[in-house]
């Protein structure tokens, strides 16, 4: 992310529509400068890119460290593409840059990735990285003015 960057990026906290049903309310738009400033959005614990179309950032990806026990994290990751860009094939593509980066440059052995059970863009940009559908969080999450299901994948190292 760069300077930049940070029109679009404000847009996170700022617009309903960049995220779409994920979108989880109003946020702080002061937070990603302060980031970008403190630490590029890339700390040991999480991190945030750009997706970059021609110099333009179209959206971004993000991962955060997950614990499940034991002595290891693991990666959750994020995405979202701006709605103007969206249909396209960034959304997939990048997430598969992101898992190739991920498993490249740190020692996961497994990366996660929860979405809505009507997100069905997100649904087949996972399967087509080849993700495995875990299971249903029932009652996950409030959105819309509800308690909806929170579908989890996963990739192993060892999947790839
Ligand atoms: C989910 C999201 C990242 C997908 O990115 P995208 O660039 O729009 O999607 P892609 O063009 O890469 O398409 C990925 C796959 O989903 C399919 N797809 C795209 N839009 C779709 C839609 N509205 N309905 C059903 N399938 C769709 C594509 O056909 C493609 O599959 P295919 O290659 O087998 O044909 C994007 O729509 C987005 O940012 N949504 C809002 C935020 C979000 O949902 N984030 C993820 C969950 S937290």
């Amino acid at each position: 992310m760069t300077v930049e960057d940070l029109p679009q990026l404000r847009r996170l906290a700022t617009d309903p529509d960049s995220l779409g049903p994920d979108w989880g309310g109003y946020g702080d738009p002061g937070h990603f400068d302060r980031r970008l400033g403190e630490d590029g959005l890339l700390s040991d614990h999480d991190g945030m890119l750009a997706i970059d179309v021609g110099g333009r950032c179209v959206g971004q990806v993000s991962w955060r460290a997950v614990r499940h026990g034991g002595s290891h994290h693991c990666w959750g990751i994020g995405v979202s593409v701006f709605p103007e860009h969206r249909g396209c094939g960034h959304g997939w593509r990048a997430q598969r840059l992101l898992v190739d980066y991920l498993f490249a440059t740190t020692p996961v052995h497994r990366i996660e990735a929860k979405t809505r059970a009507d997100n069905a863009a997100e649904q087949q940009a996972l399967a087509k990285l080849g993700f495995t559908l875990e299971g249903t969080l029932r009652g996950a999450q409030f959105k819309d003015g509800e308690w909806r299901d929170t579908m989890l994948f996963s990739l192993l190292r060892t999947d790839r």
